[in-house]
Parts: structure tokens; sequence; C-alpha cells
């Protein structure tokens, strides 16, 4: 056989901390060790750069002037558009819109289909998302008379996709679906629900702020009409995330907010609107998180969101095989499909003294609600402690962890 196979670079882990500066410190004494990726993950150079290079550089206005400053910001805020595009596949850039991150989003959307629905109809969303994928929808309902359908989840924090089926009806106007769960790490079928939704035509928004860092996304595979994710779990700064939403969707959509750069003509009787997706940016943006994004996006399409993933799916599974000798400690959430998320109760410890305690030999952990107050009930805990895993994390870090819970179950007795 004269073929010669093409070995891929093995994952340097240890690089890839070192450009992450804010790694390289003491917590309390101790190395750092940051687990705590899921409420919003460390920022490699690249973006601190670019972002220091837009402001000590380019730093103007956008799409208003036509001086140089503003040309070059204008140029660096729309090429970040263009690599949202392609990091999701998306069929055009024009299909992107920057958003404060995956909440406005979602807000942006349910504030959009307030006009579409009416008593009588129903929106359906499932058990295990974030506040943010629930309130909005909540707000929607309270205004247009609509019903939430709400699909349950088994023992192991997965979506019982049968009765999420029972569910759909022709009253079903809208569905809004979290791809990866942020407080049990569920990662849902997705591809199979967008297609029973569209079975009956109903457009569906997929949550993506939690998988975004860890599932390589194609929306023209998936079919949906809006995908959300935040910035700031995807290594970018905070302030900034973007909705992609089909064409023929954003453009039957009614404005969100009003103001400078989202309208093209404005006179005291009437204004017309900007084409999409500039009719859904209004006001000056983040420009600076933006650039951020765009930096973050090719830093980790550099590395390789497949080969991140494998990285992170091996601490999850050491995480879980070392976390078995500790008697006292239970994992919540244990879905067959999951991502690098382990959130836990320990036996007579409270969630937050986890926290703290944890925080006292210098590794961040989540204790919380982590913004899903019914999964908590549905598990009926009151909090738990959740260990997130990131591209720069390492096994020795997992140990860290289980040694960290060993020491604070002998501290408290
Ligand atoms: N939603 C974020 C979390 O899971 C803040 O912690």
């Amino acid at each position: 056989m004269n073929q010669i196979s093409k070995k891929l670079p093995a994952y340097d882990v240890e690089a890839i901390r070192q450009d992450f500066p804010v790694l390289n410190q003491q917590v309390r004494g101790k190395q750092l060790v940051y687990l705590d990726n899921a409420a919003t993950s460390q920022k490699p150079k690249a973006v601190i750069d670019s972002i220091v290079q837009y402001y000590e550089n380019d730093n103007a206005n956008i799409h208003r002037g036509v001086h140089t400053l503003s040309e070059r910001a204008t140029l660096s805020y729309e090429n970040s558009r263009k690599k949202v595009q392609a990091f999701l596949n998306a069929d055009s850039h024009k299909e992107i819109v920057f958003t404060r991150g995956a909440t406005e989003a979602i807000n942006l959307v349910a504030n959009a289909f307030a006009e579409k629905l009416s008593a009588g109809d129903e929106v359906l969303i499932t058990a295990m998302e974030h506040h943010s994928n629930i309130v909005p929808w909540q707000m929607l309902c309270e205004k247009t008379g609509a019903e939430l359908k709400v699909a349950p989840i088994n023992a192991q924090g997965e979506l019982i996709v049968e009765e999420f089926a029972a569910l759909i009806s022709k009253k079903t106007k809208f569905a809004a679906i979290s791809h990866m769960s942020n407080a049990l790490g569920t990662i849902n079928p997705i591809k199979q629900l967008i297609d029973l939704l569209h079975q009956y035509d109903i457009p569906v928004l997929i949550d993506g702020a939690q998988a975004i860092p860890h599932i390589s996304v194609d929306v023209q595979a998936l079919d949906c009409e809006f995908y959300v994710f935040s910035g700031h779990k995807l290594y970018a700064p905070t302030g900034i995330g973007a909705l992609y939403g089909k064409m023929e969707q954003l453009e039957q959509m009614s404005a969100y907010q009003g103001g400078g750069d989202m309208i093209s003509v404005v006179t005291f009787d009437k204004t017309v609107y900007n084409k999409v997706p500039y009719k859904f940016e209004a006001g000056t943006p983040n420009i600076a998180g933006t650039i951020g994004l765009g930096a973050a996006i090719d830093y980790v399409s550099r590395i390789g969101i497949d080969a991140i993933a494998a990285h992170e799916n091996s601490l999850l599974a050491y995480a879980v095989e070392q976390s078995q000798r500790i008697e006292k400690l239970t994992i919540i959430g244990t879905a067959e499909q999951k991502g690098a998320i382990m959130s836990f109760v320990l036996d007579g410890i409270h969630p937050h003294d986890i926290g703290t305690m944890m925080d006292h030999q210098g590794i961040a952990v989540r204790a919380g609600h982590h913004c899903a107050m019914p999964v908590m009930d549905f598990f009926g805990v009151p909090a738990t402690a959740r260990a997130s895993f990131a591209m720069y994390n390492t096994h020795q870090e997992v140990d860290a962890l289980m040694a960290g819970i060993e020491n604070l179950i002998e501290m408290f007795g």
C-alpha cells in the first residue's frame, strides 16, 4: 500500500494554555484551576490583541463615516459577520444579526412573533431550557394569549422525544430548543426535532449558547429557522452574540428596536427601515466585541472544533470515571449524548459551600441553579455544583478537582 496516511497534529493542550494569559496565576496561593467555562470561557491573547488593536488604531463608528478609521472599523465589523456566517455555514452573511448575546437574540425573535400569535396558539419548549429560553416565550404568551407547552425530560436529563412529538399539533406556532443544556450537559437530537416540527411547518429556534464552543454547527444542514449564541462562551468578549435567521424569516419580522443605523429614511410622517440585517441593529453596536468575536472564531477554527470536542469529551469521561470513587458524589445529568459538563451534588454539603470551599483551593466551579431553576426542581435539588471543561483544561486539573472534592468532604466530616 503506497498511500501515505495524513496524520493530524496531536492536540497540544500545553501550547493552547500559553495562549490564555489569565490561566497563569495563583488563586489563594494555589495554581488556578478554571472549571467554570459554561458560565464564561477565558479569552486567548489573539482575542485580547484584536480588541487592543481596534482601540489603539481603528476606533471609529461604523457605517457612518467616509474617513479612513471609520472605513477600517466598518470593514472589521462586517468581516466578523462573514466569519460568523462561515462558522455556522449560513447561506448569506445577511442572515447574521449581531446582538448582545443569545438572550437578546431570543428576545428579538420572541418580540417579532408576538404579531403572529394569538389566543389558542401554542409555543413548545423543553424542560431543560435556560431561563433565557423560557422567560421570553412566557412574555410572548402573556402578550398574545398563546400557551407555553413544555416537553418533559427523563431521570438522565434527556428529552423524551416521543412526548415532545406528542405535544406538536396544528396549534403549535413556534418551538425553541436548547442545543446543549448548560445545567446538565445534555445534547439534544435537534435535527430529529427540527424535522418533526417541520412536518407541521413550525418555525424553530435553537439556543446554541452552550453548544457553540463544543459542537460544529451547520444551520443549512439543520434547516432551523433560527440559531442563536453568545460570544463569551466561545472565547470571545461578553456583550456580543449573534442571531442566525433564514432570510425569508428575517424579512418578514418587524424591527426590534428603533434608532440610528436601522433606518434608510426618516421623516416625521414615516420611517423606512434599513435592509436585513441592519434593520435589527439599532444604535452604535459593540464594535470591539464583534471584532473580538471574529478573532475568537479564527482561533477556534484554527484548532478545530472537532479536536476541541474530542479533548473535552476525554476530560469529561475521565472526570466521571474518577468521581465514581467518591461515594458521596452524585452526578446530575447522565445523558448518553452529553457535552463536557459535570453537574454534581455531595451528600450533606450545600452546593454553595462546595463552590466556596473549592475556591479556597484555587478551583473555580459554579454553584447555583445555573439559570435553570425548573431543572433543579425536576431533580429535587436547590442547586448543583458544576465543573465545565474547555479546550485548555487538562487531566491534571480533573485530578485537582477530585482531590479538592475529597478534601472538602473530609473537612465537613
Ligand atoms: N448561563 C450561564 C451559566 O450556565 C451563565 O453559568
